[in-house]
């Protein structure tokens, strides 16, 4: 867990009614925050909202007792990282031009350290030329800038300058953090379950939500390497940077892979692939005129198996979803699939795994003994298995 300084600049945007998500996901995952408030961040967001989330001072002024020597001084060096959330034209143009006029703008002023800028703002101040040229300007001087989102506004219309949503903010201070030691290894990755049809309006599944290997895709993309990431339906928007592959079907998702399982360094299977699938698919709708439909199913294809016969150089993950025994089954796949790497994981709890943001998994590898990682979110195991991956290659 990062116990890294983060402090959060608030001005005066609407979206600063989100930024409360953003201090407690943040405090979740480890960070220490501290929050700064402009006089019109007060307006969106309140001193005791974050003073009560992040158990800190809330910096409004110069004036702060508590604070033995210069407040502004003290805050800019604390910072590990500074996040200007959300970013108003006008403290972007301050920044932009050394301007020191309140708290906020000379601490940041006074900053040693990172400075990621997040902005948000109606669509025509964010496109007018002024903007545009002092957002280059922050960058030449190595801030950096999160762009907005393209969506919904306050004025009540969609167009780009929304602020990104809290979740993907905390990713991108996250990534602020990453060392780049991955950086030129090409890593396959499948998320996700697949679908298998009955009928054109129907088909098999399973209950894979698709995170754990969307967290691997960006954690591995943070850290540097080239991610294929091929997917079955997922209500997850891909990790940007990612070669994104989406899929539906066992068969789709195979292909994708052998097309890319040459030059991969890794692949990570995370996918639930559907055992199996209908013998036959019904080119019509299939009509409910009998009571009882026996369903007749065949074995599908094992994307993993045929990965572990076609092994060269790669290195091979797979995961080994076990309701008993999981050891002794995840023991077996890992010989089976002639895998490097098994990462078992118990489904039948409901507090990990499937829909879950946390999971708790174990490594298997030949000659080795299992080594259990302990509950963590998904983002934090995802880590953990790069960083497994990692040691075993001697990168
Ligand atoms: N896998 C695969 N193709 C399949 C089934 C599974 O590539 N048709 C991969 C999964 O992505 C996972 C690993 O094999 O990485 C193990 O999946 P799991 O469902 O736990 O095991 P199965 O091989 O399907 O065995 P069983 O269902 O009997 O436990």
């Amino acid at each position: 867990m990062t116990t890294k300084k983060i402090v959060l600049y608030v001005t005066g945007g609407i979206a600063a009614y989100k930024v409360p998500l953003l201090a407690r996901d943040l405090i979740k995952k480890g960070y220490q925050v501290r929050v700064a408030l402009t006089q019109n961040a007060q307006k969106y967001v309140t001193v005791d909202t974050m003073q009560v989330l992040t158990k800190q001072d809330v910096y409004t002024d110069f004036t702060l007792q508590k604070v033995a020597y210069v407040p502004h001084v003290h805050l800019a060096q604390w910072a590990d990282l500074a996040v200007v959330v959300p970013a108003t034209a006008n403290i972007i143009a301050k920044m932009a031009q050394g301007l020191a006029d309140d708290f906020v703008s000379t601490t940041l002023l006074a900053t040693p350290g990172p400075i990621l800028v997040v902005p948000a703002m109606n669509d025509h101040m964010w496109e007018n030329p002024a903007t545009q040229r002092n957002i280059a300007q922050l960058k030449a001087d190595g801030k950096r800038v999160l762009e907005p989102a393209h969506g919904f506004l306050a004025e009540g219309y969609a167009a780009k300058g929304r602020m990104p949503e809290p979740i993907e903010i905390s990713q991108a201070i996250d990534e602020s953090f990453q060392s780049q030691d991955l950086q030129e290894k090409r890593i396959v990755i499948t998320a996700g379950g697949t679908q298998e049809d009955l009928d054109p309006v129907r088909y098999l599944t399973n209950k894979s939500s698709g995170k754990m290997g969307y967290a691997l895709a960006q954690i591995a993309q943070a850290r540097g390497a080239h991610v294929t990431l091929i997917s079955g339906p997922t209500n997850l928007t891909p990790p940007t940077g990612v070669d994104f592959q989406p899929v539906r079907t066992a068969q789709e998702m195979q292909v994708k892979v052998n097309q890319v399982y040459a030059q991969a360094d890794v692949v990570i299977m995370a996918a639930a692939v559907a055992d199996y699938l209908p013998v036959q698919t019904a080119s019509q709708k299939i009509k409910k005129n009998q009571d009882v439909w026996h369903l007749e199913l065949k074995k599908n294809v094992d994307i993993l198996q045929g990965l572990g016969q076609a092994k060269t150089h790669q290195f091979l993950v797979g995961f080994a979803a076990e309701t008993q025994d999981l050891i002794a089954n995840g023991q077996k796949k890992l010989a089976k699939k002639n895998l490097d790497l098994l990462v078992a994981n118990d489904v039948s709890r409901s507090d990990i795994g499937f829909n879950s943001d946390q999971n708790e998994v174990t490594f298997l590898a030949s000659q080795q003994a299992p080594r259990k990682i302990n509950k963590a979110q998904k983002h934090q195991i995802a880590q953990a298995i790069l960083d497994e991956i990692k040691a075993r290659q001697g990168w």
